[in-house]
Formats: C-alpha cells, structure tokens, sequence
C-alpha cells in the first residue's frame, strides 16, 4: 500500500470538531453541546458516558442534524469522510442518514415511521441498499428481526409500530439501523428497557456489524460494564463538555479526571451491591443554562482549587488519544498564570 493510501485509511470515519448546539427557550439559551471534538476511527466502537444531562443524545443527535426545532449548532464541523455533514443541503443529508450513517435513537418511538408495517420499512431500507426483489428482501427482513430476538418475526414485520411494546419497538429499531449495513452507527442507549440476554444478543449483533462490515460505532450508554466490554474507546462527558478520552482499558485503569474517578467509583460491584449502599456523586449536573464560571465541575470536585472557580481548564494531552480537562494536570506555574490572568481580567472589567 503506497504511503497516501495509508493516509487516507488513517483518517477517522467520523470526525466532529469544536462542535457547539444551543437550544432557544423561554429562560433564555441552552448550551446543550459545548466545543465538542471526538473522532470515531474506521471500525472502532468509541464508547460516550456520563449523566443524565450531558449532552450525550444531543451530541448524537447534531451529528445526524435531527435537532428539536429549537435547537441549532453554532459552530464546529462533522466530517464524515472527509465531507462536512453541516454545510450538506437537507437532500444529501437526507441520503447521507440510512445510507452512510444510521442511528438507534434512545426514544425507539422517533425512529420509526408510525404511517408503515415495520416491514414496509424494513424492505425499503433493505432494498435501498442492495437492489433486489421484494420476496428477497422480505425474506432477509424476517432473519433480521429474528438476530434481535423477537419470536415471530413474519407477523411482526405486518405490524405498524404503534402496535409494539417499547422494548419491541427498540428492537425493530435496531434491525433497521443494521439493516442498510451502515458505515457508522451511532447507538444511543441501544439497550436500555431490553432484558439481560436479549441485551446480550444486541451487543454481540452490535460487535458482528463491526467485524463483517467494518462498521464504526458510536455507543452512548450510563453503563460501565457494557463499555469495558465492547468499546475501544471512550468519552466521558460533563456539561456538554468532554472532560477525558481515553483507550478504555486505560480509563478504567488509571482515570485522570476526578469526575471520571467519580463515576467510576459509583459503578455497582456484585461483590458489594448487598452490603454497602452504592456511593452517588453528590451534587448534581448544572443546567446547561446556568454553568458555574471556571470548570463546570467545581460545585462537585473534592479537589477544586481556588483557579477551578476562575478559570475553564485546558485540555491537557497525557499520551496519544488520551487526553483531560483539569486543572490538577497543569504545572503549578500554569495554574499561577493563568489565576493572575483571570485577576487581570478581572481588574480591566471593573
Ligand atoms: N428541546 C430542548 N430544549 C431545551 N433544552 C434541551 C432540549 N433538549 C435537550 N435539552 C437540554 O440539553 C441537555 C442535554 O440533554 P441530553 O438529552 O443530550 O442529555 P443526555 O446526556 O443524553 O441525558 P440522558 O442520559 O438522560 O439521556 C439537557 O440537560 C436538556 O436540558
Ligand atoms: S479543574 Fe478543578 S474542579 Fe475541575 S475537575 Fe479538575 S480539580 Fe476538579
Ligand atoms: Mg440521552
């Protein structure tokens, strides 16, 4: 292979840049999605955590441009391939989504068209994708329903959406996300309202997509075994912010960012569940309209310093696709100046 091609193969799948979203509301704007940069490399499964609240669905969702009317992205890119998903007309955006990237939404309801039989919707994806007669594609449909465990598959593809328990619903969902074989996935809380062994199935379906089609993923998820398990890497996100990625064996290993060592301690452990009540972060997530001035985490931090309530930490590098937002990896001398910048500020303001 020549050195461009390599290259080329080396650039992420998808790749979001500085990426803001701000919704319009009554009290006034809300920063949902704030200077997000996260690439998903070709055929990695990049993992998204963090409470309820930070941003992660609507990260997702600027990313597929499927923003609530009132929502808008103020800036940044989305490449995909190369080609910025922001400045495509809504035709090609329109083709882009079902073709090049699909979506497990979190709400299984949004996903689906309530006016078609799932199988309508099925065979058209199918079809779409791949030409070929509809006896086929029917056909192919039905095995599709059937790898996400549902029983009778041929009955279920003649039935419309709104006929569907929720965890049928999300499970139709994701056959159809599977169906057109999709470059990237993005999978927002795939399995959550699924049983234990039915989610079971949905990761290994998730893990088989990448291995025979090459498919990256984007996986969001509050749960911290599922990203040990499939995820090559992570994000984990606070205030619409990402304060730390990492390789995830890494994360788990060494956490630099004291929100993530917070998360991590209030993983459920079998060994403890019974006998000590499960440690919570105290505090909770600020509202995206009212962030605390200098790291958002600070109201909640057991480390903060005096300069968190100041000043936003940079992002400091710790190795090659490894990186956090804390003050506490800065130099002492990085944390003076920037305190006597902030004074400065502070002083021309007055
Ligand atoms: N339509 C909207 N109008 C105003 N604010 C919104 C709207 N949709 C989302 N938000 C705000 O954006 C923030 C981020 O929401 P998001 O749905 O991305 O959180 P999340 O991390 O996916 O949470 P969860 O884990 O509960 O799904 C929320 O706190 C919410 O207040
Ligand atoms: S910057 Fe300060 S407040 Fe924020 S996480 Fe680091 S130590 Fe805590
Ligand atoms: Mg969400």
């Amino acid at each position: 292979m020549s050195d461009k091609n390599a290259t080329i193969d080396d650039t992420p799948l998808l790749s979001v840049r500085d990426l803001s979203t701000v919704f319009r509301t009554d009290r006034g704007p809300v920063y949902a999605v704030n200077g997000v940069s996260i690439d998903v490399p070709r055929g990695e499964i990049v993992g998204i955590i963090g409470e309820s609240g930070s941003g992660k669905s609507q990260l997702c969702l600027s990313v597929m441009r499927l923003l609530a009317e009132s929502g808008r992205v103020t800036s940044g890119s989305v490449l995909l391939n190369g080609r910025d998903l922001l400045c495509l007309a809504d035709r090609e955006m329109r083709a882009v989504r079902g073709e090049e990237i699909a979506m497990i939404f979190q709400e299984p309801s949004v996903g689906l068209d309530p006016l078609f039989t799932v199988g309508q919707q099925l065979v058209e994806t199918i079809r779409r994708h791949r030409p070929q007669p509809v006896r086929l594609a029917r056909e192919h449909a039905a095995q599709l329903l059937a790898s996400v465990g549902i029983a009778r598959p041929t009955m279920i593809l003649d039935e419309y959406p709104q006929k569907l328990s929720g965890g049928m619903c999300q499970r139709v969902m994701i056959a159809l996300a599977l169906s057109c074989e999709p470059q990237l996935l993005i999978a927002d809380e795939p399995t959550t309202a699924l049983d234990v062994t039915v989610q079971a199935q949905i990761l290994d379906l998730l893990l088989k997509a990448r291995d025979d089609h090459g498919s990256s993923i984007l996986f969001v998820t509050h749960d911290l075994g599922v990203i040990a398990e499939i995820c090559d890497h992570v994000a984990v996100m606070y205030a619409g912010q990402i304060v730390e990625r990492s390789p995830v064996d890494q994360l788990f290993d060494a956490p630099q960012h004291p929100y993530t060592r917070a998360l991590l301690r209030s993983r459920p452990l079998l060994s403890d569940a019974r006998v000590h009540p499960l440690p919570t972060i105290p505090g909770q997530v600020p509202r995206p309209g009212e962030q605390p001035q200098g790291c958002p985490f600070h109201p909640r931090c057991p480390d903060a310093m005096s300069i968190c309530h100041m000043a936003p930490p940079p992002v400091h590098r710790v190795a090659p696709r490894r990186d956090a937002r804390c003050w506490l990896l800065e130099s002492e001398a990085d944390r003076a100046q920037a305190s006597e910048g902030t004074a400065y500020e502070g002083e021309n303001n007055e």
